[in-house]
């Protein structure tokens, strides 16, 4: 066992976590958080017992195939873990981890923030009112379209599309959703969800359609040009995903043509770029990928990291096995 390992934090991570991490570990830590290039990653996966990474850097086959002996976990500060080579990792026996749990609800509330800015058209607004460009209320302006009452469809229901089901309840919507296979009868009895194994029947049925699933092979732009035409044109898309997930070059033609109402994207595919097709419309609210950022959430995230590397010290295992 190892009794005091080497850590390396790609990113800056909440104060606590840092100095909990300093207790234990011997740790070379992020000061100025500036993200890592691939040939820093390549001289700590070198050096390190254990790479404590997160979405922004890129663990590819490169990266994994410099590791050292040395390296034995990866544990990544997130539940997406598509920016990880799972299978090179696996190939050398480097373990990964993830933080799965403590971030569903803090992003289940960006996913209705989307929605409801979308639809009330908030950002518009609220660019309005910075310009001082407002000239006062009017019967007519900035009209938006209601929430309550309507159809949600959900695609991925997992912890965080199930969390976002029992807030839309709250809202009296129907939920719709797709998923590899129906989920927990009890959820379905909880918020009146239906399950549509087809994802093309599905989409006709739904006035908000929010992105919950992994990006994975089978789901890189599942929602294409073609799903997106099977969409209401009152319809508003929220991703909260992952960018990769929704082909946004088509999008972005969609919202121009107006064949669907509104997005709300916390995510993009190439982050932090961001095609720069959204910019010029209005119908689009564009946030940072803040799904997970709140200080409870992170430091959550934070010390959820910390087991991972407890256990794994422990008996060379970890609490929330990705490989
Ligand atoms: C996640 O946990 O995957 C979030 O997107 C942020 O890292």
């Amino acid at each position: 066992m190892l009794k005091k390992p080497t850590v390396a934090v790609t990113r800056k991570l909440p104060t606590h976590v840092e100095i909990k991490m300093s207790e234990l570990y011997n740790v070379k830590l992020n000061k100025d958080d500036k993200p890592l290039i691939k040939s820093e990653l390549i001289d700590l996966a070198n050096t390190v017992d254990i790479l404590v990474c997160g979405v922004t850097d890129v663990i590819d086959s490169d990266v994994i195939a410099s590791a050292g002996k040395k390296l034995k976990l990866v544990a990544n500060f997130g539940v997406g873990v598509n920016h990880i080579d799972l299978e090179a990792a696996d190939r050398k026996n480097i373990l990964v981890s993830n933080t799965p749990d403590v971030l569903t609800e803090d992003t289940a509330d960006l996913a209705l923030t989307l929605i409801l800015m979308t639809a009330r058209r908030a950002s518009e607004g609220e660019r309005i009112v910075r310009k001082n460009a407002w000239t006062g209320w009017t019967p007519t302006q900035l009209m938006g379209t209601r929430v309550f009452g309507k159809t949600l469809g959900i695609i991925g229901m997992g912890r965080i599309g199930q969390a976002l089901a029992k807030r839309a309840k709250g809202f009296e919507m129907k939920i719709h959703y797709h998923n590899r296979r129906p989920c927990n009868k009890k959820i379905e009895d909880k918020t009146g969800a239906i399950y549509f194994e087809n994802l093309e029947k599905m989409l006709p049925t739904v006035d908000f359609l929010s992105i919950n699933t992994p990006f994975t092979n089978e789901t890189d732009n599942i929602i294409n040009s073609s799903r997106l035409d099977l969409l209401k044109s009152n319809c508003i898309l929220v991703n909260t995903a992952r960018g990769g997930i929704v082909d946004e070059d088509a999008l972005i033609h969609s919202l121009k043509t107006k064949t669907i109402a509104g997005a709300g994207l916390d995510v993009y595919d190439g982050e932090p770029g961001v095609n720069p097709g959204f910019f010029q419309l209005e119908n689009v609210v564009l946030l940072p990928h803040l799904g997970s950022a709140t200080l409870e959430t992170r430091e959550a995230m934070g010390f959820r990291v910390i087991a991972n590397i407890e256990k794994f010290l422990e008996n060379n295992s970890v609490v929330d096995t990705v490989i």
